[in-house]
């Protein structure tokens, strides 16, 4: 008997994968710092837009605002992206929400009803099962560079998260009951994340924008919002053509967040 396949595999994600440039070149290592860090430093070689590395597994996973990111080895997505887009550095909010549209897509297609907590967390069930971090890659030839790193829980059971983890995160499989295969969930999502990243490169994000507004799962909501040693309260009533969130203070006042922990409250839709 055939022991059971762990690893992704460079050359069966490539075959008959449908993007033009997303994953075309690809690495898949067992064991990585970062993904996020071998894509920073293959930049820095000049690698090509759409390079993608993946990983087993990560000993600094890394998460926004300074936390961690564990995968399962053999049940999760932990891989980054290469962007070369056509943007200036403070649009670059704008791939963030097209990735966080490109996973809930791609969730969809296995019957789920995923949500995006501002800005990126995608959910099922409240609860988390999936991160986005992007952070700037090296500047050259006056053209910026992206790295999108995205981490997917797709076939845990319950058991497989550390226990601190447990109430707050998710997977595919705890969520529909069927194991997904990594590499067509991870082809499928290549394709979506193209779609979702050219509607920015071609100045289209109110596509993004209406999509993401559609499963948003922090609009309407009553948000803390803690940025730093500062927090207050409100009510996050839209995002601006950035993708900044907007929130109505106490003092009825609107605030425009573009960087911050965002903790829903309680459920009151406007
Ligand atoms: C978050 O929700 O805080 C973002 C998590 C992002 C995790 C991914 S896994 C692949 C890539 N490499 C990293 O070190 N982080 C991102």
């Amino acid at each position: 008997m055939k022991p059971p396949r762990l690893f992704l595999e460079p050359k069966r994600i490539l075959k008959g994968l449908g993007t033009r440039s997303l994953g075309q070149t690809l690495y898949c290592f067992s064991k990585v710092a970062s993904t996020n860090d071998v894509i920073l430093q293959l930049a820095e070689g000049g690698a090509v837009e759409g390079t993608t590395v993946a990983a087993e597994s990560q000993s600094k996973g890394r998460g926004r605002q300074g936390r961690r990111w564990v995968s399962t080895e053999g049940k999760s997505l932990a891989f980054s992206i290469l962007l070369k887009p056509r943007l200036h550095a403070d649009e670059v909010s704008e791939i963030t929400l097209a990735a966080a549209v490109a996973v809930a897509k791609t969730l969809e297609h296995y019957r789920l009803r995923p949500k995006i907590k501002w800005p990126n967390d995608i959910l099922l069930s409240g609860k988390k099962v999936c991160g986005i971090l992007t952070e700037m890659g090296p500047n050259k030839d006056k053209m910026i560079s992206v790295v999108l790193g995205i981490g997917i829980n797709l076939n845990q059971a319950g058991k497989d998260f550390p226990p601190a983890l447990r109430e707050t995160a998710t997977s595919l499989y705890r969520c529909s009951g069927r194991r997904a295969d990594r590499t067509l969930f991870f082809q499928k999502l290549l394709v979506q994340l193209e779609e979702t990243y050219r509607w920015v490169e071609e100045r289209r994000f109110t596509k993004v924008l209406s999509e993401w507004r559609k499963r948003s799962d922090t609009l309407g909501r009553q948000v803390k919002v803690t940025q730093g040693p500062r927090h207050f309260f409100g009510q996050a009533v839209d995002v601006d053509e950035k993708g900044a969130l907007l929130v109505r203070n106490d003092l009825g006042m609107v605030e425009r967040v573009t960087s911050a922990d965002v903790e829903t409250l309680k459920i009151r839709k406007f």
